[in-house]
């Protein structure tokens, strides 16, 4: 295996909501001694690396995007030191930490909104341009509004400044003000503070917003890249090898931006490319993923795609056509409670009606075809939604570890729990658990496992290049990848059907590295869903 990677380009990720996964104290909420609790569990599933969603104090009127504090740990999830455990015990495992940097905005509770807002504030002269506030509601109106279902406008009015305050998410989220160059700092200095508690990554929440301009959208602006080419170069001198992974959800043409020269961000979620996925599963033809993967501009050396299926928001179709939205819509979302703003609020099993070949055939996709895959908790073991319950909370409810009380998750009164654990069929607790699934060879959870274990022995998946394989169908994502001296030819049967293919021979055939098995000839019959990682052989 090539050294030289960085180790990003070959990781696989496992993105966990604290509040959801383990409470150790009983209160109803998982806290940071709860994940240590299960790292284990995560060593053993084989991931590299944990992604915690914000674990900073804020209201949680957007589970933690909404941070009153950056530099401190929310009280229900424990204190600073146990951050400090934690850190300690992840790196322990060999495993390594993301945690999330919201440099876009705070909760209205934060302490400088509360000194920006009011001008008998003792602070108000320090804190009073740390916002974008306004006299009227009429500036930039080519902004779009994202939380389309909640939120009416970018501005809101405040009745203490008596003045209008930009918000590109909720309006209890004000926008920080990236012309003042006190902001900047303040956001170099709260990067540096996680850097010192340890952390390996940062995931930067939803860049693409930094600035406002006249006359524009006021997303990617030339500002918004100057300001974090400065926050790399920052990391770079301080603390060089900490990964910057950023989440703009634009279309490729305007991501690849965000990686500048190798200069900006390290990794970039690959957005346009997640719906395209399920839309290809649905239809039983690659062309949608083709289309974007042709879109897709070849990285930096150092830079890689983070990929994923699902996460904690609902499963956004803004980077697809007005057309091709409602098409993911009436397949995925027959329901309204399952469509969220421009998306879906359900998760993969659900997408998938529970049927595990489709479920492990996306899987396959994701962590073979490029990028570095992201898994959302619970996933691994095909947990279901609760599109009763507001906003995104249906895909955040608490991770399912057996069929005792809460799903195992906590000892506290079922009506104590932050969120009803799933018990609607056929995704209940008492089914869906991990205590059910870990001795089982056959289950998601250890076919994930083994997905996993068997990524990892092959840099290539990781760091190939990518060519498109012609074997006779377009029903069947059949693509190679090929890193230095390795090559792997990967088939995804898109269809429901059984397929037979033709590939390219080879003198020694080919070996499934997934089970083992030989492969030779030039046809290879694909069963309903069936994927195959082949090696070729001599
Ligand atoms: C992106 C996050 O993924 C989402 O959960 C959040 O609501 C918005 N940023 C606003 O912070």
């Amino acid at each position: 295996m090539s050294t030289s990677l960085p180790w990003y380009k070959t990781a696989v990720f496992y993105e966990l909501y604290v509040r959801a996964f383990n409470d150790s104290n009983g209160d109803g909420w998982g806290d940071l001694q709860g994940v240590i609790e299960k790292l284990d569990y995560l060593r053993d599933l084989g991931v590299d690396c944990i992604w915690l969603l914000p674990i900073a104090p804020s209201p949680l009127r957007d589970d933690g995007y909404d941070v009153s504090d950056y530099c401190d740990i929310h009280p229900m999830y424990g204190k600073m030191d146990d951050f400090r455990r934690l850190v300690k015990a992840v790196h322990a495992r060999g495993l390594r930490l993301l945690v999330e940097l919201v440099p876009n905005h705070t909760s209205d509770q934060h302490a400088w909104f509360q000194a920006s807002r009011d001008p008998n504030h003792p602070e108000h002269e320090t804190y009073k341009d740390y916002y974008v506030w306004s006299e009227t509601p009429e500036r930039y109106q080519g902004a779009r509004i994202i939380f389309l279902d909640t939120e009416k406008s970018n501005w809101s009015y405040d009745p203490v400044r008596k003045a209008y305050y930009w918000h590109r998410f909720f309006s209890h989220q004000p926008d920080l003000n990236y012309d003042n160059p006190a902001v900047q700092r303040a956001m170099l200095r709260t990067i540096q503070f996680w850097i010192d508690e340890g952390v390996d990554g940062i995931r930067v929440d939803a860049p693409p917003y930094l600035f406002e301009r006249e006359g524009t959208n006021c997303e990617n602006l030339p500002e918004t890249h100057l300001f974090l080419k400065r926050l790399r170069a920052f990391v770079e001198a301080y603390a060089p090898g900490t990964m910057l992974l950023s989440e703009a959800n634009q279309w490729p043409e305007d991501v690849i931006h965000y990686f500048g020269t190798g200069d900006e961000m390290h990794m970039n979620f690959h957005f346009p490319l997640m719906p395209r996925l399920y839309m290809a599963l649905a239809k039983a033809d690659r062309a949608p993923i083709e289309a974007i993967l042709e879109r897709t501009p070849a990285l930096p050396e150092v830079c890689q795609w983070g990929t994923f299926l699902r996460c904690h928001d609902e499963l956004t179709l803004e980077m697809v056509t007005p057309d091709e939205r409602q098409w993911m819509w009436e397949t995925y979302a027959p329901d309204a409670r399952m469509r969220l703003n421009l998306g879906i609020r359900r998760r993969l099993a659900p997408l998938m009606n529970n049927d595990p070949r489709k479920i492990m055939l996306l899987n396959s996709m994701l962590f073979t075809m490029g990028g570095s895959p992201f898994l959302y908790y619970g996933d691994e073991i095909g947990m279901g939604d609760n599109i009763w319950l507001d906003d995104r909370n249906g895909v955040r409810t608490p991770m399912q570890w057996h069929d005792g009380l809460n799903g195992g998750f906590s000892n506290a009164a079922p009506e104590k729990l932050y969120a009803p654990v799933i018990s609607a069929a056929p995704f209940e607790y008492a089914t869906v658990n991990v205590a059910r699934q870990e001795h089982n060879p056959e289950s998601l959870l250890n076919k994930t496992r083994h997905m996993i274990a068997t990524r990892r022995q092959h840099p290539v998946f990781g760091a190939g290049s990518f060519r498109w394989a012609d074997v006779g169908s377009d029903a069947v994502a059949a693509y190679w990848r090929e890193y230095q001296e390795s090559q792997m030819l990967v088939l995804n049967n898109l269809s429901e059907q059984a397929m037979t293919v033709s590939i390219e021979t080879r003198p020694g055939g080919y070996v499934n590295v997934l089970d083992q098995k030989p492969f030779n000839g030039q046809q290879i019959r694909l069963e309903p869903y069936q994927y195959l990682w082949l090696a070729p052989q001599g």
